[in-house]
Order: C-alpha cells, then structure tokens, then sequence
C-alpha cells in the first residue's frame, strides 16, 4: 500500500444536521434522543462515523455556531445525560463519533464577551479582537454575515469595535492570546474524556490573523478568504493543539478549509506536519458560483471536465501523502442531486445513484450528508418568510437596503440556500415526514410523500436507499477502493467521467454518465483486461459486450471488476 492504513481512512462519515434529523420532544425541533432513535438506522447504512453538527448550548443565531458555552448541550438538543447515553450507544455499535469544533468564534452572549465589553481593563478583554476608536476607522474586513459586510461592529460601551468574520453575534476569538488557547484545548480534552473520537474543525484556517491589521488589497469576497486562511500563525496554532489535545489520543481531526490552496494542502496534512488529518477544500463548491461570490449561482451551468479535473488534481496532491475527504454536500450548499445530478422525475434516480457511486469509488474518506442517501432535493423556497438561515435574511437586507433586485435575490436562493439542505429528514409518509409531531421548525420538501422517505425506500430492493448501502458494501470490501491509485480516463469528456482504481492486482473501472442522454463511450487502448465482472449498475446494462465499448443511459453508473 502506498499510504499507511487507519480508521479514518476507510472509514465513511455519516453527517447529522440535529436540528433537523428526529424530533422526540414534539418542539419541531430534531434533538439528541432522536439520534439514539436512529441509530439502528443508520448502522444500517454500514457507515463508521458519525459527525455532529454542533449541538452546544447556542443563542442559535446561525444554528449553534454561535456558542454561548461549550461544555453544555443546548436545551433545545436535550442534556448531558442524553449525550453520555448517545456516545454510549454508539459505541456498543462500534460507531464512532466527532463533534463540531467552532472555535474561530464564539456567541457574544459567551462569558468570555459579555465580561470582554465591559471595560477595556476586564481580564477578558485580550480574547478578543478589539480596535479603539481613537486610532481612527478599522481597516475593512469582509464578514460572511453582515448586512453591510463589514465585520467591524462598532459598540460604545468601551469606544471600541471588534471583529467578527460572520455575524455581528459571532465575535472573533484572539488565538494570539495564550489564555484563549488554553481554554480551547482544555475543552477539546473535556470532549475527548467523554469519549468522543476527533473533531470537525469550523473554518479552521481563519483562526490566526495579522493583528496588525494591513490594509488588504482586494475587493472581491474569494481575495479576502484567501487572506484569511494564511495567517500567519496558523501552522503554529494547529501544531500546538495536535501536541497539546490530539495526539493524546487515537483521534482524527477534519477542519473545514476555505481558502486553502491545493498547493498549501500538505502544509496542512502531510503526516510529519502533526497538524491536522485532512481537510474540506472549497474548490468545488466554487465551480457552480459566480467568480469570487460565495453565494451567487453562477449561470446555473458547470461543466464536467472541470468537475473531474478538481477530483483529479486533489487526487494527485495526496497522491503520496497527507489524504483527502471526499463531499458533494453538507448542511451549508444545496443537495447533492439538485446541484451535480438531476432532480426531475426523470432522472432523479439514476443521478442520485450515480452520485453514490462517485463519491464511494474515489480516493479519500467519504462524507455523505443526511438524507442524501436517500436523494433528498432542493426543497427551493420562494418567500423570503420560509427561510429560517441568517445568510439569506442578512443577504436580502442587504440587497433591500441597497435598492437591488429582490425577486433576482430569491430566484437565486432557490438554487444556492443553504436551508435546501437543512430540511427535515424524510423518514416516512406520515404526517411531518415522521420527523416531528409539532410544526418543524423550518418547513418540510413535500416530496417525502413521493418516494423520498426511508420507510419506503427501506423496502424497496432497487431504491436509492438500497443502492447506497451496497455500494457501501462494495467498497467496505475492497480495500482498493480506498486506498488504490486512481487514473482518470479521457479527462475531457464532456459527460462521461470514467476512471479506475487500482492496488496491486486488484483493479476497478468507474464509468459514469453525467448526462441526460443515451451514449456510447469507449476506452482508449491503454486499459486492457482479459475479464470483467459487473460489481453494480444503478440501471439495465444495455450493452458491454465488446472489451472496449460501453452504451451508457441517462446518468447510468457502472463499476466492474477487471482481470487481466
Ligand atoms: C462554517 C459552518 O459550516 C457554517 O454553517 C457556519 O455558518 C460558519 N462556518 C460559521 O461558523
């Protein structure tokens, strides 16, 4: 093997947005006795770890990213005793578990701000960035959430403003200040000792700045990001907590890497590094947005080349070392199958599938969001009353304010919203989607009642559901869908995407019909083998007769063994 084995590696990661996973306390809001009521469930899956959206006690301004204090389960989640009793039932299922790590950031309703504002001499007051009025206007930065994008926010208790990368409710911690660091990794410890198995690290690289406060030089939104992942203590703050928290135990650790450069990956995961195990790049997220914009669609269009050409590329620069994650969607962009298949009734089978398939025959640790496996969509909101996420309310103000095109805002927000992903899961066709039995708090994609839901899905021997857990089953047994060297196959093809993995004398073909026609697809002469066996295909195999031609329908998937 070309890389060494672990856990985390052949592991796949199972994500859970709790707010809107199960309701069993009847508030319409999903809660941690919920998880344990699913965990049948989701063993059933095969999947290896869960990961947790956060489900510290939060003001809940951007859905528990903004925590008030991070020893405490939120109310809304239920207790501490529900967590102990959650990890608990997990292990006794071999499931293993890492939790959300928001530490860029707190809630300004946190101890550490309330006292931090108070006065400019509080023993808080350096965990904080804070710039004093009298030196004038701070230079601009750009906030995620502002409505104005600013994320200096002014307040006149002490004459001072402090910086906020997101919302004006999320202020910035001060990692320059050893204090802070230290109430991080003793509550990293706290969390590990409860028996948790690693972390999901929230836009981990924005953690170090120049508190010099430079004047940036960019007016487009991806500059700043790019600025704000290469601070210039960033490496230092990551080593420190792997030699301080993480490397006491067998943990891993995922940060979230918006603004990582491919070719400052390894900075950041190569093994000798101690930093951090992997991370979530951004780039293909970006491909369907306008150039620089984080939330704006671009023209509704991408094109596979490029799709592939990003997988490719991440491929080769863990090809040796460090190792990649593998998304195609969490609880912050829009579902899988309406952003990179298609969700018309046509086709919406064959490219959730399809999708599955792609994501379980590649190199890295696969992390597939709630309710993909089932192929939930869009829900595609037209009112801005139905939205319940911060960044959309924040966004329309700030397009109000500035006389701009609301209608043009809201068209976009259907494809872009993060809230399409945070929907209730669709267990069943009873009233709420068997999710909750009060009023969910966000409202429901009604098409549970149309076959998107596990409790008809669970039965059916050719539905998505069933689809995902084979192929989780293909690949939990065979180790070189893991770790086998992958080669793309005619990297330009507009709407095939074909590769192999390989390890030893174990060897895959993928081929994958990113499209809605009827094609036919054949193989250069480099990819010879004496024997195939179909492992899977999500539809009727029309035509493989020949060595070297394939017909392929509308995003039909097929993975064959080769013998050579
Ligand atoms: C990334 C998280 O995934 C997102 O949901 C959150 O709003 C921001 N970080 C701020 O914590």
């Amino acid at each position: 093997m070309s890389q060494l084995q672990s856990w985390w590696k052949e592991g796949i990661v199972y994500q859970i947005y709790p707010r809107s996973f199960k309701d069993t306390s009847g508030n319409g809001v999903g809660d941690l006795k919920g998880i344990i009521d699913k965990l049948d469930y989701i063993e059933s899956l095969g999947v290896d770890i869960i990961w947790l959206n956060p489900i510290y006690d939060s003001p809940n301004d951007d859905n528990g990213y903004d925590i008030n204090d991070y020893r405490k389960i939120m109310a809304e989640f239920g207790t501490m005793e529900d967590f102990d009793n959650l990890i608990r039932a997990m292990k006794s299922r071999g499931l293993r578990l890492i939790m959300d790590l928001v530490v860029n950031h707190c809630s300004d309703e946190h101890r550490w701000f309330t006292e931090s504002r108070k006065s400019r001499e509080n023993l808080y007051r350096d965990y904080f960035h804070w710039w004093p009025a009298e030196k004038g206007n701070p230079p601009k930065r750009w906030s995620y959430f502002d409505v104005k994008e600013n994320a200096w926010k002014y307040d006149a208790n002490t004459d001072a403003y402090y910086l906020h990368y997101f919302s004006e409710k999320q202020p910035d911690l001060k990692w320059e200040n050893p204090l802070v660091r230290q109430e991080i990794f003793q509550m990293m410890h706290f969390w590990f000792q409860k028996g948790v198995d690693g972390f999901r690290m929230d836009v981990i690289p924005f953690i170090s700045k120049d508190i010099s406060y430079p004047e940036i030089n960019a007016n487009e939104p991806h500059e700043f990001i790019a600025y704000y992942a290469n601070g210039p203590k960033v490496h230092e703050y990551l080593n420190e907590m792997n030699r301080e928290v993480i490397s006491k135990y067998d943990a891993f650790t995922v940060g979230e890497g918006p603004g990582i450069a491919i070719d400052q990956a390894l900075d950041f995961v190569n093994e000798d590094r101690k930093e951090m195990d992997m991370f979530f790049h951004f780039d293909l997220m970006s491909l369907d947005r306008a150039p620089g914009e984080v939330f704006k669609m671009k023209d509704h269009k991408w094109n596979l080349s490029e799709f592939k050409k990003i997988f490719t590329d991440w491929d080769a620069a863990f090809a040796n070392a460090g190792w990649g994650s593998l998304f195609l969607a969490n609880h912050d962009f829009p579902r899988a199958v309406s952003r990179w298949g298609n969700d018309s009734k046509e086709h919406w089978k064959n490219s959730a599938t399809l999708l599955h398939t792609f994501l379980l025959t590649m190199r890295g640790t696969p992390y597939i969001y709630q309710g993909d496996e089932i192929g939930m969509t869009n829900v595609q909101f037209s009112n801005i009353d139905e939205y319940r996420d911060i960044n959309t309310f924040n966004r329309y103000e700030g397009v109000k304010n500035q006389g701009g095109d609301l209608e043009a805002f809201l068209e976009n927000e259907k494809y872009a919203a993060r809230d399409n992903a945070r929907t209730p899961m669709q267990w069943s066709t009873s009233e709420n989607a068997g999710f909750s039995t009060a009023t969910p708090w966000i409202k429901l994609n009604s098409n549970y009642k149309n076959g998107v839901n596990v409790a008809q899905q669970i039965k059916e021997k050719n539905s998505v559901l069933s689809y995902f857990k084979k192929m989780v089953a293909i690949r939990k047994s065979n180790k070189a869908l893991v770790y086998g060297k992958y080669k793309i196959i005619k990297p330009a093809h507009e709407q095939v995407y074909a590769y192999t993995r390989q390890e030893d004398d174990q060897r895959f073909l993928i081929l994958l019909n990113f499209s809605d026609d009827l094609l036919r697809f054949s193989l250069p002469i480099d990819i010879s083998y004496n024997r195939k066996i179909k492992l899977i295909s999500n539809d009727k195999i029309l035509d493989d007769k020949t060595f070297k031609e394939f017909a392929l329908r509308p995003w039909q998937a097929i993975v064959y063994k080769l013998e050579t």
